[in-house]
């Protein structure tokens, strides 16, 4: 074989070789006793003197590349295979009783698991869960509620406008829509709650945050009266807090009750901040106005109903003794992971 392609083919099995027998083979190949290398060499001493100087200065320039390279190769293949015994010494030492990596586990926010205790309680005394969009235009958020452009009642709610405001979009105040909505589509009597997100346009501190949540129910039928309210939120108060829980009804207002009345729970002890004995506003409630049942078209004279709305991070504030709404809304994973 000639010289050139020699070299060629033999470097590039050095490259090959994976490990010390490929290597080895290789070696055999060509500079082993019959190797083909090594048969060139020998078969110099037949040349003329010219060609054995010619060649031969070639050949054994060669043959110490070739040894060079294959030393080279050698030390990197022993290398490789150390790696490789060694993982396979890892691999081979799992301890099958050593006890396993414990996986984090996701869990439930504070506010979803107010948020499921309270429909559990609710649709376990005949209420279905009714929802809405949280981007609620002017008619449904206000004037079916009976609250006109320009009364001065829409103050009470400082409200998020979408542009351009005279769109009439915006983020919804309150669950109170969602009693429009439902109403539009379903015939009484009925019974519903509905829980969601809210946004108010308002300076976040301890007790405020700009958006929050709340529970809205209403119950509407032939007979449905203040007494029926509030034995119904008195069971659910018992059934939430695990135990009975004193509630007062005082005097208030909206338009789209009348009358309208506030829910006050007593704080029992360990509260927060420091709260105790004292009456906490919990909700807002009432006898639906006639107006809105005028707005969904059912007839005001023979149906009667009450509306209220909780606020569900109250709730979640309550039952678990969080002295700042803003907790329930800062990611911190301190704080989540007590729950
Ligand atoms: N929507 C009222 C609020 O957000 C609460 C409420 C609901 C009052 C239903 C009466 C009846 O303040």
């Amino acid at each position: 074989m000639a010289i050139s392609p020699l070299k060629n083919s033999a470097l590039e099995a050095i490259k090959r070789a994976q490990n010390l027998a490929e290597l080895e083979a290789s070696y055999k190949a060509y500079l082993g006793k019959k190797g083909e290398l090594t048969l060139i060499l020998r078969s110099l001493a037949n040349l003329s003197e010219t060609e054995r100087k010619a060649q031969g200065k070639e050949a054994n320039d060669l043959r110490d590349l070739l040894e060079k390279r294959f030393a080279e190769r050698k030390k990197e293949v022993q290398r490789e295979e150390i790696v490789i015994q060694e993982k396979l010494a890892i691999r081979e030492h799992v301890d099958v009783t050593a006890p396993g990596k414990r996986l984090p586990k996701g869990h439930l926010h504070p506010l979803t698991l107010v948020q499921k205790k309270a429909e559990e309680i609710f649709q376990s005394m005949g209420f279905a869960i009714a929802q809405g969009p949280e981007i609620e235009t002017e008619w449904y958020n206000f004037d079916a509620l009976n609250i006109p452009a320009n009364h001065p009642a829409r103050d009470m709610w400082d409200t998020f406008w979408l542009k351009p405001k005279n769109a009439g979009y915006l983020l919804r105040t309150h669950t109170s829509p969602v009693q429009i909505r439902y109403m539009e589509k379903h015939n009484p009597p009925l019974r519903i709650i509905a829980p969601g997100r809210i946004f108010r346009y308002e300076a976040t501190d301890a007790s405020h945050e700009f958006n929050f949540y709340q529970l809205e129910g209403l119950m509407v039928g032939k007979e449905v009266s203040v007494a029926n309210f509030k034995a119904i939120i008195q069971e659910f108060y018992r059934q939430f807090f695990d135990k009975p829980v004193s509630i007062r009804l005082r005097p208030s207002y909206f338009p789209f009750t009348e009358p309208s009345f506030e829910v006050d729970m007593r704080w029992g002890k360990g509260s927060p901040r420091g709260e105790a004995g004292k009456w906490l506003e919990m909700m807002g409630a009432g006898i639906v106005h006639p107006n809105v049942f005028r707005a969904v078209g059912y007839i005001p004279a023979e149906w009667r109903g009450f509306a209220f709305g909780m606020g569900l991070d109250r709730l979640a504030m309550m039952k678990y003794q969080i002295p700042d709404i803003r907790l329930l809304y800062s990611g911190d994973l301190r704080f989540l992971q007590q729950f």
